[in-house]
């Protein structure tokens, strides 16, 4: 199996959609490759395509504070998006988009294998839980798919937009910290 640094390179080189022509940086993903942990957003904004680095501007703030919130940081967890380029001007990314890259987050996961998966928000819950889930009436629960625990929580730029879904959103943080100190 490759390294998640080779995967990279390899990643670097992708011209399976057309993002590819239009970003700055690839966003491959940052963290502990033995995570026990992974978060999966959506895909890069404006912060991340310049840094090259996921969640690096305003709900990147906001995931390190509920990061810390469970006596975490992104240097003990694996972070790392659907898309691994920027849609331009921070549209969703289209379903072929999505398609041509999901290969990557697959082998991504594969690599690092953690224990437990957070989709932030729903796009990412849609692809890796079930294609209709409902982000409000599911999130903070774990869903079994293939052996490994999924659980969704709302996406941080929706807790910028939205600050009245955040004490949900804190007792879904305190249910992975749970469950990390579960698996010891
Ligand atoms: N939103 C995402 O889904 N991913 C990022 O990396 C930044 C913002």
């Amino acid at each position: 199996m490759a390294s998640l640094d080779e995967l990279k390179k390899e990643c670097a080189g992708c011209a399976k959609c057309g993002l590819c022509q239009t970003r700055t940086n690839l966003v491959f993903g940052v963290g502990d490759p033995g995570a026990k942990l992974m978060f999966v957003g959506e895909g890069p904004g404006r912060d991340e395509d310049l840094q090259g680095e996921p969640f690096v501007g305003r709900a990147g703030k906001l995931l390190d504070a509920m990061l810390d919130i469970i006596d975490l940081d992104r240097s003990k967890v694996y972070i790392a998006n659907m898309v691994k380029c920027r849609p331009p001007q921070n549209r969703d990314p289209l379903p072929e988009e999505q398609d041509a890259c999901f290969p990557w987050l697959e082998r991504q996961i594969e690599i690092i294998d953690p224990k437990l998966i957070v989709c932030l928000g729903r796009i990412s819950a849609m692809r890796l839980i079930r294609s209709d889930f409902k982000i409000t009436r599911e999130h903070g629960q774990w869903f079994d798919v293939g052996g490994r625990q999924i659980m969704a929580i709302y996406h941080p730029a929706a807790l910028l937009r939205d600050p009245g879904k955040r004490p949900e959103t804190f007792l879904d943080l305190k249910e992975i910290r749970r469950r990390l100190d579960e698996l010891g």
